[in-house]
C-alpha cells in the first residue's frame, strides 16, 4: 500500500506515467468511467477548499466510484477532540482511499502511519501540496512540451505557500531548471527550502523583490496568494497582501509564450484583465487537476485501466 505525502514519493518515471494516463483519460473518459465501480473515496478536509476537494470528488465519481467525508472539521468528531490517528482508523473501515487536508504540517503523514487505506496529502499547513504539483507539472508540460530547460518565476507568498514548496521539490529533479523567486523580504522561501536548493548545485536560482525585473526572462510565472490564514497578525497581512498585482502592463514585459500559472484561489494578485490573455493558464490547471487526480486514484488503488 502506498500513500502520497510529497511529490518526491513518486519517481520521475511514475510522474511521467501519471501524466500520460491523465492525458489519456482526458481524451477518452468513457474508457475509464467504470474503473472504480464499488470503490469509495473519503475526503477529509479540516481546512477550507474548493478545487482540491471537489476535484477529488469529481475524479472518483467520474471513475464510477463514490465519495464521502467532511468539508469542515467542526462537523466531524475532531470538534470533540478526536485525533487524526483515530479518525483515519475509523475511516479505513468505510473507504478504500482517503484525501486529507489539514492546517497542521505533518497531519496527513500521521494519518498514513495509522491507516489501512492509501492516504493522499491534499495540503498540510504551509508544508506540501503534492496533488497541486501534479496539476502544475501536467499543465507546464502540456503548454511548453517539456519540464526541463526552463526558467520559472515564483511570485508572492513563498514562505507559507505550500504549492510553491512542493513544485520546487518536483522540478529540482529535471535538467536545466532555473528559478527566480520574487517576494517581499518577509515572505521569502523558508530556510529549509533554500537548503534543498543549495543541495542541487546544478540548479540556478536568484531572489528578487521586483516582479517587473523578472518578467522578460521567464518561461513560466507561478503567482501565489498571500496566505492570510497563516499570518500571526492581520496588520502584517494587510500590509503585504497587494504587494504584487499582475496586470496587462506587466504582461507586456513578458515573452509571447511565457505562461502564467496560479494554484488558485486568487484574491488580487492577478488582475481579471489578464484572464483573457492566451498566456493565462490557471483555469487549465483546474481542469488538469481533476484528470491527474483520476490517474492518481487508479495508481494508488492498483487499478490498471
Ligand atoms: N489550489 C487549491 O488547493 O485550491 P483549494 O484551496 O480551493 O483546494
Amino acid at each position: 500500500m502506498r500513500h502520497l505525502m510529497t511529490p518526491l514519493d513518486l519517481t520521475v518515471e511514475e510522474l511521467d506515467s501519471l501524466m500520460a494516463v491523465a492525458e489519456d483519460i482526458k481524451k477518452d473518459p468513457a474508457r475509464y468511467a467504470h474503473t472504480c465501480d464499488g470503490r469509495i473515496l473519503a475526503a477529509l478536509f479540516y481546512e477550507p477548499s474548493t478545487r482540491t476537494r471537489l476535484s477529488f470528488e469529481a475524479a472518483m465519481l467520474r471513475l464510477g466510484g463514490r465519495t464521502m467525508g467532511f468539508a469542515d472539521a467542526t462537523s466531524s468528531s475532531a470538534a470533540k477532540g478526536e485525533s487524526v490517528a483515530d479518525t483515519i482508523r475509523v475511516v479505513s473501515c468505510f473507504a478504500d482511499i482517503a484525501a486529507m487536508r489539514h492546517f497542521k504540517e505533518g497531519a496527513p503523514m500521521v494519518a498514513a502511519q495509522f491507516s489501512k487505506i492509501p492516504v493522499i496529502n491534499a495540503g498540510d499547513g504551509g508544508h506540501q501540496h503534492p496533488t497541486q504539483t501534479l496539476t502544475d507539472l501536467m499543465t507546464i508540460r502540456s503548454c511548453k512540451g517539456r519540464l526541463g530547460n526552463m526558467k520559472i518565476g515564483m511570485c508572492g507568498d513563498l514562505k507559507f505557500g505550500r504549492t510553491v514548496h512542493s513544485l520546487i521539490r518536483a522540478l529540482l529533479r529535471y535538467d536545466g531548471i532555473s528559478f527566480v523567486f520574487i517576494s517581499p523580504n518577509e515572505l521569502k522561501l523558508p530556510d529549509y527550502m533554500i537548503e534543498e536548493l543549495n543541495n542541487h548545485p546544478n540548479v540556478n536560482y536568484k531572489e528578487l523583490t521586483k516582479l517587473e525585473d523578472a518578467m522578460p526572462e521567464l518561461d513560466a510565472l507561478y503567482m501565489t496568494r498571500v496566505q492570510r490564514e497563516r499570518f500571526f497578525n492581520e496588520e502584517d497581512y494587510v500590509r503585504l497582501k497587494d504587494y504584487y498585482i499582475l496586470d496587462s502592463s506587466k504582461m507586456e514585459l513578458a515573452s509571447k509564450d511565457m505562461i502564467v500559472l496560479h494554484p488558485l484561489p486568487r484574491v488580487n494578485e492577478i488582475s481579471v484583465e489578464v484572464d483573457n490573455d492566451p498566456r493565462a493558464k490557471y483555469f487549465d490547471q483546474v481542469n488538469n487537476g481533476m484528470y491527474i487526480r483520476m490517474a492518481l486514484i487508479l495508481m494508488l488503488l492498483g487499478i490498471e485501466a
